[in-house]
Order: structure tokens, then sequence, then C-alpha cells
């Protein structure tokens, strides 16, 4: 029953308002691998939610933490004043960072922790006598949020296109190419000379102006970008002549989506700050998270005059305490579970398999897969978009997915058997035929 008489005030995010509101989508419960929506009818969630919810929805686990903390400690200002839970949750969670990643600065959100970590960038800079370095190279079809430094480090173009003069980054190419990766198993073979273009780019601005670069190790966002073999490392590699810091933004790759707890560790490059959110909580509860170097916070902290705040930077809830309930208990349920590496293993072979036996379907002319991330592209005769059609029509044969442009992302939390992935394969076959076979 609904609660409500209009739909009118609630102004929805990234959302055609205008189209949802006349033909709305309402999701009342969610249980493991389902949504449960006001039809009657149960959705595969083949997205984790947003790339969040990697254990799947409704743990109890969760919950009950939460329940407990909201009854023992709601709130208290993270300003000048501390609280356990913080402190544990911070000491949980770098058990999993690469070595060295041993500092946590809390945020709410992943937004959030890109601003942090450019404004770390920029404090260590400063605080080691190098201010002059205050420019960042992200790269094109990057996502890191929608906040100001996010959007300008960001490469989707609608997400910054009439925002203003955004801050001084340049941007390196994207690393998608179809024409010479498409359906590969994994990382593409081809395009490691794209991170060369960080060499020229460096040199044009001055490594002097630079104080960072940001990629996703996987963009997600930008359409289930994968990165050729060889090209992450040799971004670290240049970055470290350059003495220019490396910035791996995780919000999606980290917690169990490539079956590692991050892509950093999965594909064995060390960047200098990582930034989490999404699978840290299981999507339950708001918060994000920048995994700092050692050596970046202690410069940043021993430069400023003792019992003075060394960075001036901060939110109302960082590490709130319900929401680090919320991490912690979701922690426990990954470590318990073996769900941080389940991707790398029989079930992430399978989702490869399974996915990649669409080759050779009328319309589909790219499968790409890591771990358990996974797109499937389509393209039409006249280049027309179809993402969006593919979208509702996958959500009444009873799954929820992704659409970027005409690629069809998969993140679906990493709980998931084999009998769900034959369903979106399933579902993927009959859109293919009644979509794109001729007549
Ligand atoms: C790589 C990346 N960074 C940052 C963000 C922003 O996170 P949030 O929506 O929690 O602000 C996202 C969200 O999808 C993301 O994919």
């Amino acid at each position: 029953m609904k609660s409500y008489q209009s739909m009118d005030h609630f102004w929805m995010p990234f959302t055609a308002n205008r189209a949802f509101k006349a033909s709305p989508r309402i999701i009342e419960r969610a249980e493991g691998m389902w949504l449960h929506n006001d039809q009657g009818q149960k959705v595969l969630d083949a997205t984790a939610g947003l790339w969040c919810v990697n254990a799947g929805h409704g743990r109890k686990q969760i919950a009950d933490a939460v329940s407990q903390q909201i009854q023992t400690l709601d709130y208290s200002s993270p300003f000048n004043l501390g609280h356990d839970i913080g402190f544990e949750f911070a000491e949980r969670l770098v058990k999993h960072t690469p070595a060295g990643l041993n500092r946590v600065f809390f945020t709410c959100s992943g937004s959030e922790a890109v601003e942090s970590a450019l404004k770390i960038a920029l404090a260590y800079q400063n605080a080691r006598g190098k201010g002059g370095k205050y420019r960042f190279i992200g790269r094109e079809k990057g996502y890191h949020g929608v906040n100001f430094g996010g959007i300008s480090v960001g490469g989707l173009t609608p997400n910054r296109k009439g925002f203003g003069p955004l801050l001084p980054v340049d941007h390196l190419p994207h690393t998608l190419d179809i024409e010479r990766n498409a359906f590969s198993k994994g990382l593409p073979e081809f395009g490691i000379e794209r991170a060369e273009e960080l060499e020229k780019l460096l040199s044009f601005h001055g490594a002097d102006s630079v104080a960072a670069v940001i990629v996703e190790p996987i963009s997600g966002a930008g359409g289930v970008v994968l990165p050729p073999v060889g090209y992450l490392k040799k971004l670290r590699e240049i970055c470290t002549r350059n003495d220019v810091l490396l910035i791996f933004d995780e919000v999606i790759c980290g917690w169990g989506r490539l079956g590692a707890s991050f892509g950093s560790v999965k594909f064995d490059v060390q960047p200098d700050m990582i930034t989490s959110a999404k699978g840290i909580t299981n999507g339950v509860l708001p918060l994000g998270a920048v995994f700092v170097k050692d050596e970046i916070h202690d410069t940043v902290v021993n430069s400023a005059p003792e019992g003075q705040v060394e960075f001036f930077h901060g939110y109302t809830y960082s590490a709130h305490p319900v929401a680090c309930a919320a991490g912690l208990a979701t922690l426990n349920i990954y470590e318990e579970e073996g769900l941080l590496e389940r991707g790398s293993g029989e079930i992430g072979e399978y989702w490869e398999q399974a996915l990649h036996s669409l080759k050779g379907l009328p319309g589909i002319i790219d499968v790409r897969n890591c771990g358990l991330i996974g797109a499937v592209e389509f393209a039409t005769a006249d280049g027309s978009l179809v993402g969006p059609k593919i979208m509702q029509r996958c959500y009444e044969l009873g799954m929820s997915i992704r659409a970027v442009g005409n690629a069809i992302a998969l993140s679906p939390p990493v709980i998931i058997e084999k009998e769900h992935i034959d369903q979106i394969v399933d579902i993927f076959t009959q859109i293919s035929r009644e979509m794109f076979q001729a007549k």
C-alpha cells in the first residue's frame, strides 16, 4: 500500500524523473540475491544495488550490529572526541589493504572519499615543500563521484558539462578498445601504450606541477572498462619516476568485486592511496574511507606544530559509530564466508564462461569480465541508443541491471550461485533474439 499521494516531491538522483514517474519501478524489500517489487515480482539483483551489496541483501548479522550500536552509542562528535568502534574498524580494515597503506580517513560516501584523497595529496605536497604540485590527472570515462574535485578528475562528459571551470586537471585516454580487444576473457591484451600517454601529459604540464594521478583499476560507471595487461604497473612506474602520487579509486573494485580485497591486491600494483565506500558496509549505511600510505600521513601530521590540527578537513559523520558497526559486521561476514576471494575461484570461472557463451548472439559486440564484474555491449545497425530499452526489458523479465550507453554493466552480489548466472545468461539470450534478430 502506498503511503504517499504524489511522487512529485522527491527529485530522484541520476534518473530520468519524468519517465520514471510515468512508469515507476518500486522495490519493497530485498533478501539475498533478490529484490521484491510492488507488483509481487522477484527481481534478480544483478548489480548488487549500485555495486555495493556484495554479501547479499538482508544480512541479519549487520542489522543486529546496527541496532545494538544505536542503543549503545548512536553518535558522538568525531572532532576532538573518539569512540572505540572507529579505532577498531580502522585497525580491522587495514588488515586487507596493500602493505604500507595503514592509515584510514573516514568519509560518508565514495564522492567524499575522492575529495578527501585529492586534498590529502595537496596537503602532502605542501607539507614536504612542494606546494607547486597542485594539478591532477584523471582519465576519460573515469567516474569519481559527483563533487567538484571528483567531476574535475572524472571523465564522463555529461557529469562535467555545465558545471563551470572545475579544478586544473588533464585526462589520460581511456582504455576501451573493442576493435582490438572484443570478447577478451579477463584483462585485455592490447593497449598498454595508453599508459605511456602519462609521460606526455607530465612533460607537457611539467611533473613538478602535478600532485597526483587518479584512476579506477577497472572503471565501473564508465561502462566496465578494464586495464590492458601491464597498464596499471606502467602507470605506477611512471608516477614513481616522476614523483607523482598514484590514487586508485576502488569504490567499486574493492571488497570482493574482483575476487580480492582490492584491485590493487588482485593486480599486484601498489598505489599511494585507495578510496573506498559501497561494499565497505555492504551498502547498508553510508560510509567511505581513504586508505593512506604511512609516509603520506606522517609527513602531513608531523609538519604541523604540536597540539594544532594538522589537516583542516573532516565530516560531521566521519567514522559514524553506527556505520562503523555495519562495516565491522560486514567485514566479519566477508572473512567468515571467504567472500573477498570467492570471485577468483570456481564461481568466477563459471561467470566468465557463462557470459562469454553470449558471443555470436545478434546485437552483442563485446563481453568483458574480471572477478565478478562484467559487461555485455550491444550495438544497433544505425548506432542508436538501446541501453535504456534493454534495462527496461530486463526488469520486466525479472532482472535489475545498469545501462551505460549500450553497455550493460553487471556486478552481482558475490554470494551469487550458478543458477543465478544461468538466469542472467538466459535473459540476455532472450533479449538479443527479441530485439536484434532479423525478422
Ligand atoms: C569509482 C567510484 N568512485 C566514486 C563513486 C562515488 O561514490 P558515492 O556515490 O558513494 O558518492 C563511485 C560511485 O559509483 C564510483 O564508482
